[in-house]
């Protein structure tokens, strides 16, 4: 893989983003042995950097990078010179004089991690920034598609909800692109983004319409802290009109998953049993993501073409 930085799942090429599902096919059967550790990375410095709120995604990759014997920093804005009032730019220049050879990133602004790469000589991964672009997370819910469904090429995908305040949807939208998938964007109009005609994905507003015809249907959660207005009229309605409850869930084909980043919330976009049932790939993803950061690192640190 030829690219210094994953700031956008459109960084990748068709080949790139295949290198990289085919090498975490490889990692995930190293996570069934006794010893799940590799030596690939000795030596090397990962830094976690989370300016915001993270479960799976901090301990994803901390996992990740420790399963490859790199030596891993974990930096929280909380506690740091940061509450200071400390800037990304001095923080960067920090970590540089400390010899990170990569930084993980999670940022409130969007472009944050585009301006971190000006400052470092390392690498930079985007775990997510503000309402922007979640690459890995792309990355892991393409994975989980191919091992359900043996391919993506061809693959009909509802991405439903928050699409305006979504860096998943984002993502995904253009790694399936890549990959060859269809994507239809179903929310209330509030939750879609102006600029949503130059995506490479359809749009819809009713859910019950589309479900009937999809492989993949997955549920984004809604974002209340990114809400500035009210979007819409309650969360009863939002549910009603959006929430895949298990009637919707009848109405899918018997081979379609269902799939959400997390965190959730439950009873609003997607009802408690259809989140525990056995067509949900939501704890499957999680499992995954280690596997997809360890083939991100590896072919971004490893030195291997
Ligand atoms: C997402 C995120 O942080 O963008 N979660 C994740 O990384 N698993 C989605 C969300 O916060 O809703």
């Amino acid at each position: 893989m030829n690219i210094r930085h994953l700031l956008s799942a459109s960084d990748l090429d068709r080949r790139d983003a295949t290198a990289v599902l085919d090498t975490a096919t490889e990692m995930a059967a190293m996570a069934g042995r006794e010893v799940k550790k590799l030596p690939t990375l000795r030596g090397k410095t990962v830094v976690n950097l989370f300016y915001e709120d993270s479960t799976r995604t901090r301990i994803s990759f901390e996992a990740a990078a420790k399963r490859l014997s790199a030596d891993v920093i974990n930096f929280s804005a909380k506690g740091s010179s940061v509450s200071k009032g400390e800037s990304l730019k001095d923080t960067a220049l920090t970590l540089q004089a400390m010899g990170a050879d990569a930084v993980v990133i999670r940022h409130p602004a969007s472009g944050a991690p585009h301006r971190l790469a000006h400052w470092i000589d390392g690498t930079v991964l985007n775990a997510g920034d503000g309402t922007h672009e979640h690459p890995t997370q792309a990355l892991l819910d393409a994975y989980t598609m191919r091992s359900r469904h043996g391919r993506i090429e061809g693959l009909k995908v509802a991405i439903v909800g928050d699409v305006l305040h979504s860096r998943v949807a984002r993502s995904n939208v253009h790694l399936l692109h890549t990959l060859g998938a269809h994507v239809t964007l179903v929310a209330p109009p509030t939750l879609i983004p102006v600029g949503v005609t130059g995506w490479p994905a359809d749009v819809g507003y009713d859910l019950d319409a589309v479900l009937p015809g999809v492989d993949v249907v997955m549920m984004l959660r809604v974002q209340r802290e990114r809400m500035t207005d009210s979007f819409f009229p309650s969360e009863r309605e939002y549910a009603r009109r959006y929430g895949l409850d298990a009637d919707r869930v009848r109405a899918l084909p018997s081979h379609a998953i269902v799939m959400h980043p997390g965190p959730m919330n439950r009873g609003m976009e997607i009802a408690p049993e259809v989140a525990d049932s056995a067509r949900s790939t939501i704890v499957e993803q999680v499992a995954n993501g280690v596997s997809v950061r360890m083939a991100v690192l590896y072919l971004m640190l490893g030195g291997v073409k």
